[in-house]
């Protein structure tokens, strides 16, 4: 059984799976992560989105030994419940969830896409979380969570650059 040494929210890991497990499975099962969920196990809703070297990847389908020296990051560590992310606290402010199930995958995808597109236009933020399922149907709700969040980033942004 190979051993797949990555990095998850700064930390170093190694674990010894089978090369074909899904990183979903060795995040939650051999991690103990609770931030990314499973959902379809297909691909197709996004819940179990983690960032792989910066991208918004569906853990459920990547198979363990593709992000062997990679640097993941989950939604597990990205706040605190005292300095939540931006993202966080904007989906905190807009009440964005229902039960809650689909957030890890909401956040995390706007999270890497915000870091790659800092000042977003509305079709942008639909075009970046497109794929994205809720059955709860919050979606308006979580469009206005990271509207609002890449307005505050961009703000803060220019308020940094005035001052700097
Ligand atoms: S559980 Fe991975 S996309 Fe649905
Ligand atoms: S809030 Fe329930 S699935 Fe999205």
């Amino acid at each position: 059984m190979p051993r797949i040494a990555f990095t998850v929210d700064g930390e170093r890991r190694e674990i010894d799976a089978d090369a074909d497990m899904p990183l979903l499975y060795a995040l939650r099962g051999e991690l103990a992560l609770k931030g990314p969920k499973f959902g379809c196990g297909l691909a197709q809703c996004g819940a179990c989105t983690v960032i792989v070297d910066g991208a918004a990847t569906r853990s459920c389908v990547i198979p363990i030994a593709a992000v062997q020296d990679s640097e993941i990051r989950t939604l597990d560590r990205l706040g605190t419940a005292e300095h939540p992310h931006p993202v966080q606290a904007a989906f905190i402010a807009e009440e964005a969830a229902q039960c809650g199930y689909c957030t890890n995958g909401w956040i995390m995808t706007a999270v890497a896409g915000l870091e790659r597109n800092p000042r977003p236009s509305d079709a942008e933020i639909r075009a970046m979380l497109a794929g994205l399922k809720c059955r709860c149907g919050a979606h308006m709700s979580m469009l206005r969570a990271v509207r609002r969040a890449a307005d505050r980033m961009a703000s803060a942004e220019n308020a940094d650059e005035s001052t700097g």
